[in-house]
């Protein structure tokens, strides 16, 4: 579905990304990880469109995509959450939705038809569809959910999510992972997923790309990943064993 290949971003001298490549396939979530400031909101807006690559392709759905504008990408079926909500405070949840409904695709649907979409993307993140659900008073879980609504809403075939757990207590980060993999079964959307807490991102992904220093260094399935030499080095450090039991753990819990 997305085919990333040798994409490149420098800011002045410095390169944030290095000539990074990876593959995403139709239904898969595929959890993109690393330490802050590894590249992983620079590639992740480099695939959006919020940022040109300086060099590289990014291929989307057989159409070369890198260095088109974020609303045309949008169109072409990538919805994207941002790392800090910012809705509309003054809006509704339904309107903040029915927005990105209305905004969001390529062929623009009817004043109803955002308000069901919209419906439809609140009801699948467990938000209050009604009209008078505010935004005041709504605590971190909550706007990130009003955030991946936002996304659905645009009606994606890969929906990009941006550190969905910052700011989450264990057992709303517990929940927000079981509600990508609960939107990838539902919408049959495929998902990337930019994280850098592991554990729980582990249990949810089919596969992960590892990045340092804008580079990919490791790339594959979870268990492997977090044996890798080079990624304990880097990123788990000594939380290596912490991180490779609970992943075992709840791959035990799985079976
Ligand atoms: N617009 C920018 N201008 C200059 N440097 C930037 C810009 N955006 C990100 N960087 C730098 O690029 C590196 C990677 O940043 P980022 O992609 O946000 O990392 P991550 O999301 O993995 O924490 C960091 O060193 C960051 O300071
Ligand atoms: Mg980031």
């Amino acid at each position: 579905m997305l085919s990333v290949r040798g994409i490149t971003k420098v800011f002045g001298g410095f390169k944030a990304v290095d000539r990074v490549s990876f593959d995403v396939g139709e239904g898969e979530i595929l959890g993109l990880i690393g330490p802050n400031g590894s590249g992983k909101s620079t590639t992740f807006n480099l695939i959006a469109g919020a940022l040109p690559p300086s060099s590289g392709s990014i291929n989307f759905l057989g159409r070369e995509i890198a260095g088109s504008p974020a609303s045309h990408v949008a169109r072409f079926g990538i919805g994207r959450t941002y790392q800090i909500p910012r809705p509309f405070k003054k809006l509704s949840l339904l309107e903040n939705v029915a927005l990105a409904a209305y905004y969001g695709q390529t062929e623009r649907p009817s004043r109803e038809k955002a308000y069901a979409q919209a419906q439809e993307a609140l009801g699948l993140v467990s938000l209050p569809a009604s009209e008078h659900a505010r935004i005041d008073g709504m605590g971190a879980a909550g706007l990130k959910k009003l955030e991946l609504a936002r996304a659905l809403a645009t009606q994606p075939k890969l929906l990009l999510a941006d550190e969905s757990l910052g700011g989450l207590d264990e057992s709303e980060m517990d929940q927000a992972a079981d509600m990508l993999a609960m939107i990838r079964d539902k919408r049959g959307v495929t998902i990337i997923w930019v994280e850098h807490i592991m554990g729980v991102l582990m249990r949810v992904v089919d596969r992960c790309v590892v990045l340092d220093h804008g580079e990919v260094i490791a790339e594959g399935k979870p268990q492997a990943v977090v044996h890798d030499p080079r990624v304990i080095e880097v990123y788990l450090g000594t939380d290596a064993g912490e991180v490779q039991n609970s992943i075992a753990l709840r791959q035990g819990a799985a079976t």
